[in-house]
């Protein structure tokens, strides 16, 4: 038998870092949004005991890849260390963006092998797997949209937004490490945390200037310090037609354009400047 799962990017609309905590990790509220785009995850179950990931050029297809680690340990879990599997990843999310690219192929890993390997893994069980391999690989067992607090973890759904938001998705040639944004961060925490409910009230009514007026990043702040080019990069997508607003994708470094429309959203993929890619997506509810 064999499954192919999409694995799909996500942004966060809303991301507060109300405080460090004690265990090294940061205390968040954030509101997740799933993506069109996505990568694909096609998994079939082996007659040995070998993992064997198949990824492109470039991506580790051993332990340092999340996927492996995710089949590795969903079999340790259910005590079913001879179970093995062919897992051929697909990527269309870039590394090191901020789009949960490599989390979310690590959340379809454990959903596509627990049925493969007919495990029906309890839903809590596979949440605290997905916990373990990274703060935001939780999120990615069911996507659309989430808050999550906690180090991103704790989830509740929210309601259906009333319309899709229309984005261009711009890359820098370079990636933000994440431990890196989050130790510069300490200088910007908050004094008085903010609260995602104006965003939420926004979506729910489909009022896309208040939506551009309250989507909110404090990652940004540490993130444009330590990469100088981002800020300039922003101040130029912001004056392109048809664009809202430009907000930093997590924790870098994709710069995410919400646009007035999908035309607009694709003039910017289309051309998105010098030594730059770029895709237009939309959110997915
Ligand atoms: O959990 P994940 O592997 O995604 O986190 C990568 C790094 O980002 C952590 O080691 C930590 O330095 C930082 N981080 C954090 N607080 C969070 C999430 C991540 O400090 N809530």
């Amino acid at each position: 038998m064999s499954v192919i799962e999409r694995a799909p990017a996500k942004t966060n609309l809303f991301l507060e870092v109300p405080r460090r905590r004690d265990d090294g990790f940061h205390e968040l509220d954030t509101v997740f949004s799933e993506l069109e785009l996505a990568d694909t995850l096609e998994v079939a179950a082996r007659q040995d005991d070998q993992l064997v990931l198949h990824v492109g050029a470039g991506a580790p297809s051993g332990p340092d890849n999340l996927v492996w680690r995710a089949a590795e340990a969903l079999r340790q879990d259910a005590k079913r260390p001879n179970l093995g599997a062919e897992l051929t990843l697909t990527k269309a999310i870039p590394a090191g963006g901020g789009l949960g690219g490599g989390s979310s192929d690590a959340a379809a890993a454990l959903r596509a092998l627990d049925q493969v390997w007919r495990l029906e893994t309890p839903p809590e069980r596979l949440h605290a797997l997905a916990s373990a391999l990274g703060s935001d690989v939780a999120f990615f067992l069911r996507g659309g949209l989430q808050r999550g607090l906690g180090r991103g973890e704790v989830l509740s759904p929210l309601p259906s937004p009333a319309l899709p938001l229309h984005l261009a998705l711009v890359f820098p040639a370079f990636g933000c490490p994440t431990p890196d944004v989050f130790r510069a961060l300490r200088p910007h925490l908050p004094t008085e945390p903010r609260s995602p409910d104006a965003l939420l009230a926004a979506l729910g009514a489909g009022d896309l200037d208040a939506v551009a007026k309250t989507v909110f990043n404090r990652l940004e702040a540490p993130a444009f310090e330590l990469f100088p080019a981002l800020p300039r990069l922003r101040d130029a997508l912001a004056t392109r037609p048809g664009v809202l607003r430009v907000l930093l994708s997590g924790s870098g470094s994709t710069l995410v354009c919400l646009t007035t429309d999908a035309a607009a959203a694709g003039a910017i993929a289309d051309d998105p400047g010098a030594d730059l890619r770029a895709v237009a997506t939309r959110t997915v509810a």
